[in-house]
């Protein structure tokens, strides 16, 4: 399939071959490159990642994929927005390249492989969503092994999977540079994220005192409360906002993502939070 150059402003590869053909003619003419892997429904979030990535590499990949595998069947796989033509036109003039595969091209029939990793994968998310960051790791291995990039850029929203992320460019070695980019946020302070849409305007409300119990719990923290006590009012305090259901809120080592085991920080660490609003399950984390 030819590279698509009709349907947007910006080209559209849709195999790997078009990729690496586009890939192959920039490094022939001496560029650097970045990619920065989404699943669309592009918000300001994804759009400053698309900055940093220009500011640190010649030509700009965007990559556009709702990655089944990366959904457990109970989850919002089928109804996750879709909006690709909207995604390039936010796109134009920072993006040089949308790489936007069809699920049979990333995976063809027999296909067999999957990137598991143990250690930073296993609490947190991993304890919600047993699934989730095997089907992350490969679809992140298959798009930065199609796209042979120097860097690749994730958000920091999502802080577990960048630290899998890290740790799995490290194990495989990997030749790519792995960026984070700064949350993004509301002017309440809501961590910008495609399934903020599904929020009704009073769980919107809610939603926003979410990263005001996070700074306040970490800042507890960082006086001296202990871990336990922190973490127990801060989540008292979401459950009493409205929210159904606190999955956790935790203070772990920010790299690794290991408890401490005297309920005081040791090392860098970071708050974490996932709770569930009406159908819409937010994350949100910060430093402590
Ligand atoms: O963060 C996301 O949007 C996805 O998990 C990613 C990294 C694009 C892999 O599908």
């Amino acid at each position: 399939m030819p590279l698509d150059t009709t349907s947007y402003e910006i080209p559209v590869a849709r195999s790997a071959a078009d990729l690496r053909e586009a890939v192959t003619a920039w490094r022939e003419d001496g560029h650097t490159v970045a990619l920065v892997p989404t699943m669309g429904a592009l918000h300001a979030g994804h759009i400053s990642l698309v900055e940093l990535a220009k500011q640190k590499a010649d030509r700009v990949i965007v990559s556009i994929f709702v990655n089944p595998t990366q959904f457990a069947p109970n989850e919002d796989f089928s109804a996750y927005p879709r909006t690709e033509a909207a995604d390039a036109e936010k796109l134009e003039g920072k993006a040089n390249l949308i790489f936007a595969p069809d699920a049979a091209d990333m995976y063809p029939d027999g296909f067999s492989t999957t990137v598991s990793l143990t250690g930073v994968t296993e609490p947190l998310e991993g304890t919600f969503r047993p699934t989730h960051f095997a089907g992350v790791a490969t679809v992140v291995a298959k798009l930065i092994l199609r796209a042979m990039p120097d860097i690749a850029i994730f958000g920091e929203k999502d802080w577990q999977q960048l630290m899998v992320i890290r740790r799995m460019v490290t194990d495989l070695d990997i030749p790519v540079e792995i960026l984070g980019g700064p949350i993004m946020r509301e002017a309440d302070g809501l961590a910008m994220s495609s399934r903020n849409v599904y929020l009704s305007p009073e769980e919107r409300k809610a939603a926003g005192q979410l990263n005001i119990i996070l700074r306040e719990t970490a800042e507890s923290v960082a006086k001296g409360t202990p871990i336990s006590k922190a973490t127990a009012e801060g989540g008292k305090r979401i459950l009493a906002l409205g929210f159904d259901k606190l999955d956790y809120l935790e203070i772990r080592d920010a790299a690794s993502l290991s408890a401490y085991a005297d309920d005081k920080p040791t090392s860098p660490a970071r708050i974490l939070v996932a709770a569930k609003i009406g159908k819409t399950r937010l994350i949100d984390n910060m430093p402590v």
